[in-house]
């Protein structure tokens, strides 16, 4: 069954250029991208949006960061979209994603051959800088993905994007 989950391209992204390469590895990868839109976040949006960080030590950078300059907010469509979207993502620290040379993996990690594989390739790998931008976001749970959809789209038959954020 389908699954849906809410992918953004952070402001880091659409300055570096980054949107048409990362829509195409989503296409590649059998996403349908069933809404998008361009928002510029306000604090206050922003700080509602990511309500579950407020007491964490980045939150004031994070909202900083994440207004300043416009977003680009997509629906994305699949089988398993959330932890599918989740690895093609890779991991938060954008620095940690682009770990390719075996040398420089964990022992751990230099065991799992497809672990490093799959980082490589990761749109973070390409895109981001560091655990702050780190390019994308992506919904960590189904509850989340409900959440953070509601969020920037209303639920109506015309698919239109809410305006007021
Ligand atoms: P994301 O996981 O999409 O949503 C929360 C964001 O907060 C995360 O991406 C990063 O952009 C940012 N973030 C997470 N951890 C840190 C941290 N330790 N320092 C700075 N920013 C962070």
């Amino acid at each position: 069954e389908k699954e849906r989950t809410l992918a953004i391209i952070k402001p880091d992204g659409l300055f570096g250029n980054h949107s048409d390469r990362i829509k195409q590895v989503i296409l590649d990868s059998h996403f349908n991208i069933a809404k998008e839109t361009v928002v510029q976040l306000d604090e206050e949006s922003a700080a509602t949006f990511y309500a579950e960080h407020s007491s964490k030590s980045f939150f004031a950078s994070l909202i900083n960061y994440m207004t300043s300059g416009p977003v680009l907010v997509m629906v994305l469509e699949k089988e398993n979209a959330v932890a599918d979207w989740r690895h093609l993502i890779g991991p938060t620290d954008a620095r940690e994603a682009k770990i390719t040379d075996p040398q420089r993996v964990p022992d751990q990690l230099s065991q799992n051959h497809l672990l490093i594989v799959s980082s490589a390739l990761s749109i973070r790998a390409m895109c981001g800088l560091d655990l702050q931008k780190n390019c994308v976001h992506g919904s960590d749970s189904n509850k989340s993905a409900e959440r953070e959809i509601a969020f920037f789209f209303k639920e109506t038959s015309s698919d239109e994007a809410v305006a007021n954020h």
